[in-house]
C-alpha cells in the first residue's frame, strides 16, 4: 500500500494525471500484407487486449495475428522477410484461436463504408509469455486497395482497474516502478550526506576534484531514478507508451553521464590522483582522455542510434543487442584500467595499501557485477525477468559504489582509511624533498606514512612530468603548520 501513495506521489508531477489508459493510438499506413504491430508480456491468467479499429471497406478484411514467443511460432516468423503472408499465418495455432478477423460491423463514417471493431480479448496461456501482435491480409481481392490501413486504439493491460502495481505493465515491467522509487529515496538521503561532508571537506580545504567528481555522480544517478519513477510511475497510471520511452531515453543521458563520471572517478583514484599525486603524467592524461572519449562515443552512439534501431520485434532488453555488448566491453576494459592503475599506485606507494586494497577490491565487484548480472539473466533467467532484475542490480550496486565511496571519505580524524591527506590549496605545488619529508612531525602519524621520495618517484614511473604531494596529515593533527614546504622541482 505504501509503494502505491509513493506512485502517487510521483503522478502529481507527471504532466498528465487523468487517466486515459490508452497504450497505442494512432493511423497505420503500410504498402505489405504482413506487419509487426506490437508486443506485451501477459500474465497467464489476467490479461486483456482491448481494440477499437477502424478502417475503409474498400482495403477488405484486415485480421490481428497473435503469435506467442516461441521457437515455432514468432521466432519463424519475424523477421523473416523470405516468408509470405499465407506461410506467417501458417506458423499460428490452428486451434489457438490466434486470428482476430476485423470485420466487426459496418458503418458509414464522412460518407464512406467502415468496418469498425470495439473489442477485447482476455489472455489465458500456460505462464508470462510475450505476445506478439501482427497485421495481417494475406489477400487482396480484385476490386480492393492493396496494402492495409487502421486507425485503432488498443490497451493491453495485466489487471484490474485497481490493481495499480499490475494493470498497465507488460509483465517484464512489474516492479520496475517500486524499485526505482526506492532507489531514488535511498540516494536522496546518500546526497544529503555528500552534500554535508563536502561542507565539511571543504572547510578543511580537502575538497578535492576527485570528491567533485563524486558528487556529480551521484547527482546525476539522482535524476536518472527521478526520471525513472516518474516515468514507470505515470506509465502506471496511463499507459502511454511512447511518453515512457521520450522519459527513459532522457534518463539513459544520465545514466551515462553517471557511469563515465564514477569510472573515471575510480580510475583517477586507483592512479593516486588527488591522493598520492597532484596531477596526472602526461601519459596518462592522454590515456585516460582517450580511453574516456571512446566511452562518451559509445554512449552517445546507444543513445542517439539505438532507439533508431531497436526492433521490439526482436531484442526484448537492450543487453541482448549489440550496443548491449558494446557497454559491457566497455566496463571490462575499464576495469582493466583500473587494475593496471591499481597495480602501479600500490607498488610504488605500499603505504597506501590500507586504503588501496578495500578500495580496489569493493570497486572490482562494481565493475563485474553488471556484466556477471547480465550473464546470469541470459542463462539462467526467465525472459520477462530479466530486465527488472538486471535494472534492480544495477540499482543496487551503484548505490553501494557511492555509499562505500561515502564511507571511505568521511571527514573523520579516527579514520585511518581516509585517503585525503593533501589539502587543495596545495594542488599545484609540485614535489617533496628528502628533507622536507624530514622535517615534517613523521611520528606523528606513524599509522599512516606514505612520504615518498621524489627520486623513487621519478624512477618508478619514468614519466617526464611526475608530481607527487608527500604526506599531510589529518586535519585534526595538522596543527596549522606547514609540514610541506614547496620546493622547486627541478632534478
Ligand atoms: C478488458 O478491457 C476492456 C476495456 O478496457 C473492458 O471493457 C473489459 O471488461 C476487460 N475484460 C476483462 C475480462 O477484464
Amino acid at each position: 500500500m505504501e509503494t502505491r501513495y509513493l506512485l502517487l506521489l510521483c503522478l502529481f508531477i507527471s504532466l498528465e494525471y487523468a487517466a486515459n489508459g490508452k497504450v497505442l493510438k494512432g493511423t497505420l499506413q503500410t504498402n505489405s500484407d504482413w506487419t509487426f504491430f506490437t508486443r506485451f508480456c501477459f500474465l497467464s491468467k489476467t490479461g486483456n487486449f482491448s481494440y477499437k479499429v477502424s478502417y475503409p471497406e474498400r482495403y477488405g478484411v484486415q485480421s490481428f495475428l497473435l503469435y506467442y514467443d516461441t521457437a515455432n511460432q514468432w521466432e519463424a516468423v519475424y523477421p523473416a522477410t523470405d516468408k509470405s503472408c499465407t506461410q506467417k499465418k501458417e506458423a499460428l495455432d490452428k486451434n489457438g484461436n490466434q486470428e482476430i478477423r476485423l470485420d466487426c460491423t459496418r458503418s458509414e463514417i464522412n460518407g464512406e463504408l467502415y468496418y469498425v471493431c470495439d473489442h477485447f480479448r482476455t489472455f489465458i496461456s500456460a505462464r508470462e509469455r510475450w505476445w506478439y501482435i501482427a497485421l495481417s491480409k494475406c489477400v487482396t481481392a480484385a476490386g480492393e486497395t492493396p496494402g492495409m490501413y487502421l486507425e485503432y486504439e488498443i490497451h493491453m493491460t495485466n489487471g484490474d482497474i485497481e490493481d495499480y502495481l499490475h494493470r498497465e505493465y507488460s509483465a517484464d515491467e512489474f516492479y520496475i516502478a517500486p524499485i526505482a522509487i526506492a532507489f531514488l529515496l535511498a540516494n536522496c538521503v546518500l546526497l544529503v550526506l555528500a552534500i554535508i561532508c563536502a561542507v565539511i571537506l571543504r572547510a578543511r580545504y580537502l575538497f578535492h576534484t576527485t570528491y567533485k567528481i563524486f558528487m556529480f555522480s551521484l547527482a546525476t544517478w539522482v535524476l536518472y531514478l527521478f526520471l525513472w519513477s516518474i516515468g514507470y510511475g505515470s506509465y502506471g497510471n496511463n499507459g502511454l507508451e511512447e511518453r515512457l520511452r521520450q522519459v527513459k531515453t532522457a534518463g539513459h543521458v544520465f545514466e551515462s553521464l553517471y557511469e563515465i563520471s564514477f569510472l573515471l572517478l575510480l580510475v583517477l583514484m586507483a592512479k593516486g590522483y588527488t591522493i598520492t599525486r597532484g596531477r596526472l603524467t602526461n601519459i596518462s592524461t592522454i590515456k585516460v582522455a582517450i580511453f574516456f572519449t571512446l566511452y562518451v562515443f559509445a554512449y552517445a552512439i546507444l543513445i542517439i542510434w539505438e532507439p533508431m534501431f531497436f526492433d521490439a520485434g526482436k531484442v526484448l532488453y537492450i543487453y541482448e543487442s549489440p550496443p548491449g555488448y558494446g557497454l559491457i566491453a566497455m566496463r571490462i576494459i575499464g576495469w582493466l584500467m583500473f587494475l593496471y592503475s591499481f597495480i602501479f599506485t600500490i607498488k610504488h606507494y605500499p603505504n597506501k595499501k590500507i586504503f588501496f586494497i578495500p578500495f580496489f577490491i569493493f570497486y572490482t565487484f562494481w565493475f563485474w557485477a553488471g556484466p556477471i548480472i547480465i550473464l546470469l539473466a541470459v542463462l539462467v533467467m526467465a525472459e520477462w525477468t530479466r530486465e527488472k532484475t538486471v535494472f534492480g542490480v544495477e540499482a543496487f550496486v551503484a548505490f553501494c559504489g557511492h555509499a562505500f565511496f561515502l564511507i571511505l571519505t568521511r571527514p573523520s580524524a579516527a579514520n585511518k582509511n581516509f585517503p585525503y591527506h593533501v589539502r587543495t590549496t596545495q594542488i599545484g605545488m609540485m614535489v617533496e624533498s628528502e628533507q622536507n619529508a624530514d622535517k615534517t612531525d613523521l611520528g606523528e602519524f606513524a599509522d599512516n606514512p606514505y612520504a615518498v621520495s621524489s627520486e623513487n618517484s621519478s624512477n618508478s614511473s619514468g614519466g617526464p612530468d611526475l608530481s607527487y604531494f608527500v604526506v599531510s596529515k589529518e586535519r585534526s593533527k595538522v596543527s596549522e603548520t606547514e609540514s610541506y614546504i614547496p620546493q622547486n622541482n627541478e632534478r
